[in-house]
């Protein structure tokens, strides 16, 4: 037998680790931050053939001849008909034309893409803005970082802090291909076509150029599944005012065109709202390259460590990637050889003491199948009560991932895992575990 962990749980371990970008049509989610589109700083591709909305039959849908038929490329922009209330297309060049709505989404959205994903976006029904109460939290100078978000009450483990609909879409191929000029001329009248309030917020962000706004502060979505031309930079200028911290209480995920941000532990009154910029789980000298490239000196509580406690905290980091490969490396083999029920709890505690409270649903899910594996029940029946609520958190609702899970909290002896090495990690007292 086989102990992979997509076999267990029914999970894509790599998708997990990794983070999977957001996409209209699946629950997934990318937990790295904003991303850094020539370096290709991104998530994994998603994992699932996507269900393109159904265009009405009064659309011609395209098909990929349709796509590479030269006489046809300068036509498409009056192929769909979007919904009312969208404009465009305007100020178009080549294939990619701006279309927009001042009221979509949560005040405005500007779009800069081709007619067909225009016409996805724009018949996406998208949840309504929603998150904590807007006294939960205000904004202030913090010393180091410019203005922040600080908690106004003490907010709970799980809250979701904002859910918010991106002000801007712009497709990835126009931002890295278009000439200088035309692009900043589209960007320009982009922001210029949204109301008031999100123009204001947009401009707000970090960056010098509207471009370099957009480059910096964007989210990665896919607006079509995994359609190579779906791959767009979101714009969220209410979320671009967290600041960053290695170590964040906020973690953030994109589905469905959604940016959604949520406290991983609780968050007392007076605290600064942090998220990670950068996946964090690398050593302290790489964030700090990172950051920088990304435009500015760490001071997060992580990066201003002393020595002694830096360099412990990189010994973990590294204890964690170890420890990590060792168990997927085991797990593959037939009987996991060498795998020891005390695996489990030393994974946990190294993502405790690191605090890395935003990304604990791959460990916990692990160290949940370890101990069930071994038959320990209180323990499996603990790390799998708390994965389901760290995956979702991570995930978002209704992940395969979590009903696992909650199946495996609610009765252990019922999973395919249970005992299935017993024994052999008290010094096989009872023998092998027949397998
Ligand atoms: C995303 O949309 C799909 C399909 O409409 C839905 O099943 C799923 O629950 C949504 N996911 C989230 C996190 O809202
Ligand atoms: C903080 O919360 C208190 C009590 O709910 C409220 O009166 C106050 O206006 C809030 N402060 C801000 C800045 O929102
Ligand atoms: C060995 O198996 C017996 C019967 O299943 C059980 O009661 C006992 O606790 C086991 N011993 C150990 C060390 O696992």
């Amino acid at each position: 037998m086989y102990y992979s962990l997509q076999i267990i749980a029914g999970l894509s371990a790599v998708g997990l680790a990794v983070g999977v970008q957001g996409s209209i049509s699946e629950p997934n989610t990318c937990s790295w931050g904003p991303f850094l589109t020539h370096r290709e700083l991104t998530c994994g591709a998603p994992q699932t053939k996507s269900q393109t909305p159904q265009p009405s039959t009064a659309f011609k849908v395209e098909t990929p001849e349709l796509w590479n038929s030269p006489n046809e490329r300068y036509e498409r922009p009056r192929k769909y008909k979007l919904p009312t209330g969208w404009k465009g297309p305007e100020h178009c060049f080549t294939d990619f034309c701006l279309y927009y709505n001042p009221d979509a989404g949560d005040g405005g959205m500007s779009l800069i893409t081709t007619s067909r994903n225009a016409f996805i976006v724009a018949s996406a029904v998208l949840p309504p803005s929603s998150g904590v109460e807007p006294t939960a939290y205000y904004e202030a100078e913090v010393p180091g970082k410019g203005v922040g978000l600080i908690a106004n009450r003490t907010i709970r483990k799980g809250e979701i802090i904002m859910q918010r609909a991106p002000a801007l879409l712009i497709q990835s191929t126009p931002h890295i291909d278009l000439e200088r000029e035309p692009r900043e001329r589209m960007y320009q009248a982009a922001v210029d076509r949204l109301p008031e309030r999100a123009r204001e917020g947009f401009l707000r962000q970090m960056g010098e150029t509207v471009y370099d706004k957009a480059e910096k502060n964007s989210f990665r979505m896919f607006v079509d599944g995994d359609r190579k031309h779906s791959a767009h930079l979101g714009l969220f200028p209410e979320v671009s005012k967290f600041n960053h911290d290695c170590r964040p209480n906020v973690h953030y995920r994109v589905t469905n065109l959604t940016h959604t941000t949520i406290a991983v532990r609780d968050i007392p009154p007076g605290t600064e709202l942090t998220v990670s910029y950068i996946y964090t789980q690398v050593p302290r000298s790489t964030r700090l390259t990172q950051l920088r490239e990304w435009g500015f000196e760490c001071t997060c509580s992580q990066c201003t460590l002393p020595p002694l406690e830096a360099g412990a905290s990189d010994a973990r980091i590294r204890q964690i990637d170890a420890l990590e490969e060792e168990i997927e490396s085991v797990m593959s083999r037939p009987g996991a050889p060498g795998l020891r029920p005390e695996m489990a709890g030393k994974l946990v505690e190294l993502y405790r003491m690191e605090r890395l409270d935003a990304a604990l649903g791959p460990a916990l899910t692990r160290a949940a199948l370890i101990s069930a594996m071994f038959g320990r029940e209180e323990e499996a029946r603990g790390f799998a009560r708390e994965a389901a609520e760290a995956v979702e958190r991570e995930t978002g609702t209704g992940r395969k991932d979590a009903e696992a899970m909650r199946g495996l909290a609610r009765e252990p002896r019922g999973h395919w895992a249970w005992g299935v090495l017993e024994g052999r990690g008290e010094g096989k007292k009872n023998g092998t575990s027949g397998m």
